[in-house]
């Protein structure tokens, strides 16, 4: 049988491929899409990517879509917010103590670009590491002037027009301190990843609190634009009520595309990598590339969507 086309990539199993041939189908779509698939927004979209539940997949979320965006030609900055340093760990980019990192960018000391690195995943990502230094910055930051929109001085960079930067994804802590504050003022944008779990809804009322407080107090531009559902079970009944839930209250700010728990994706890191160069043909990366694709898709009308928040 000819070597099928991406296109053709769902009717595989009709037309008698075996799995592996369907697979590698996907895999060739997710790593050379057509090109100029996606939108080029308008202008800059900044999403911070927050809930301050820790392991619900902020960092997940954030690399793999911008992944997803930066292979589709979308030239994408993902900021790490948080000093593990899990985004630059997956981005495979350097960020042991000493590496200029956010943590410079924010204390003044180096600019963005200088901090800023090209992920080896793709040309079109850029990533700019945390490292250790920056878990003394919610401390630091208290007593400096203009304390809250350090990251948003930082990111009017003139580099990120001469780069032509679309997208920036900022990787936040599992907290709502300063650091936090800082990407909801720097961002237009709010994404907020949900896990499909029991738990789940807990600690959202206080998560748009504060974000109402920034709205009110520092950045009137700021909403919840786009809500992401993750680590979808299929297998139990709870991911389904789960996911019904934050429908109902959240209406169409909910991606239509749900993130399935996969080992792939969790794997990925341990590698460097994000699931769309460990195993672009897994559900996990084609997942991603689909939210992607609804990210872009439904960018903003007059910089406000109907049902947001
Ligand atoms: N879709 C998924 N399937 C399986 N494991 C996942 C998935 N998304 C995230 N994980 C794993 O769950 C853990 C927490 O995810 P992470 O993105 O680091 O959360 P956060 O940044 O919110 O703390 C990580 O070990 C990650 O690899
Ligand atoms: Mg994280």
């Amino acid at each position: 049988m000819n070597p099928p086309s991406s296109d053709s990539a769902s009717t595989g199993h009709e037309l008698g491929w075996t799995p592996i041939a369907e697979e590698a189908v996907r895999a060739a779509s997710v790593l050379h899409p057509k090109a100029n698939t996606l939108p080029r927004p308008d202008r800059r979209r900044v999403m911070t990517v927050a809930n301050q539940k820790g392991g619900v997949g902020k960092t997940t979320s954030t690399v793999n879509l911008a992944a997803a965006l930066a292979v589709h030609g979308l030239k994408t900055l993902v900021i790490d917010l948080d000093p593990q340093g899990n985004a630059s760990t997956a981005l495979d980019v350097e960020h042991r103590s000493g590496t200029p990192s956010i943590y410079e960018v924010l204390i003044g000391e180096v600019s963005l670009a200088e901090a800023a690195a090209v992920s080896e995943q793709s040309p079109n990502l850029f990533c700019v590491p945390a490292t250790i230094d920056l878990a003394g910055a919610e401390i630091e930051l208290v007593s400096m002037v203009s304390r809250e929109s350090r990251l948003k001085e930082a990111l009017s960079s003139e580099v990120l027009d001469e780069i032509g930067v679309d997208y920036v994804f900022i990787d936040c802590p599992p907290s709502l301190g300063l650091l936090t504050v800082n990407a909801m003022v720097a961002a237009q944008e709010v994404l907020i990843p949900i896990q499909c779990e029991y738990y789940a809804l807990e600690g959202l009322g206080q998560l748009l609190s504060n974000i109402e407080l920034v709205q009110k107090h520092l950045n009137p531009d700021l909403e919840v634009s786009t809500i992401l559902l993750t680590m979808y079970d299929g297998r139990t009944k709870l991911a389904d009520q789960v996911t019904q839930e934050v429908r109902n209250h959240f209406g169409d700010t909910v991606l239509k595309t749900v993130i399935p728990r996969s080992v792939k994706v969790s794997e990925a890191p341990g590698y460097g990598q994000t699931v769309l160069a460990y195993d672009p043909g897994s559900r996990g990366a084609m997942s991603y590339i689909d939210a992607a694709k609804e990210l872009a898709n439904r960018g903003t009308v007059n910089g406000k969507k109907e049902g947001t928040l």
